[in-house]
């Protein structure tokens, strides 16, 4: 069985992920691909009970050090449960955030050691890195009006205030050259159809 790709999508709030994973699924299942969609924090049973700690309640529930490590707790039973035996059994795997979430909300963000999340990720990720890593690009106040009515009780993050999600956008639009191998940046910015279509040119370019 040749084993699958990985492919995660991250970015701030409103960035366009959830939907452009959505589509981005649907292209590949229309080239006859079998995929796996799934989402950080959460993805299997366990980490959906974690992620319901870290996304609720106040901005300051949680040290950003302490919400690393339920983070990677999350993506251990995630990785073990949902995305191994997914790729191991062939599917594709379209993962809605993945560990760059935590090197940017908890580290470049919240102001954790990057060494601390880098043995996290070594430690719990290893060489099961992604195949590709889209990073959606847009202002952070256009994504947070587009993300705007749907707040709700999962608006933990959303609350820590404007100048964290300006971290957030600076600490993204540094990721392709911090990892120029396995990330791209997308321009997020026109309609949703202008944005798949660079979504489709980078993973047809990368995965073939
Ligand atoms: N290219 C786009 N232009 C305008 N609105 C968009 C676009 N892409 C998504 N949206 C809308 O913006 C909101 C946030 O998009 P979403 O895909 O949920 O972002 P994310 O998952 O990155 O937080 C949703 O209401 C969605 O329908
Ligand atoms: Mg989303």
């Amino acid at each position: 069985m040749t084993r699958g790709r990985f492919i995660t999508l991250e970015g701030g709030e409103g960035a366009g992920k959830s939907t452009q994973a959505a589509r981005l699924i649907a292209a590949l299942e229309a080239a006859g691909r079998r995929v796996v969609r799934t989402r950080e924090p959460g993805g299997s049973p366990g980490a959906e009970d974690i992620r319901a700690l870290v996304v609720r309640g106040e901005a300051a529930r949680w040290s950003p050090r302490t919400e690393a490590l339920l983070m990677f707790a999350a993506r251990s039973d995630h990785l073990e449960r949902t995305i191994r035996p997914a790729l191991e059994d062939g599917a594709w795997v379209v993962c809605d955030r993945f560990a760059d979430s935590s090197r940017i909300y908890q580290g470049v963000a919240g102001g954790v050691d990057p060494a601390f999340i880098e043995a996290l990720d070594a430690a719990v990720v290893g060489a099961e890195q992604p195949d590709l890593t889209l990073v959606f690009d847009l202002p952070p106040d256009v994504g947070l009006s587009r993300a705007g009515a749907r707040a709700g009780e999962e608006a933990r993050f959303e609350s820590k205030g404007d100048g964290f999600h300006e971290r957030l956008a600076a600490g993204f639009r540094d990721l392709p050259r911090r990892f120029p191998d396995r990330c791209v940046a997308i321009d997020a910015s026109g309609d949703a159809d202008a944005v798949f279509s660079r979504v489709w040119a980078v993973v047809t370019e990368r995965l073939g």
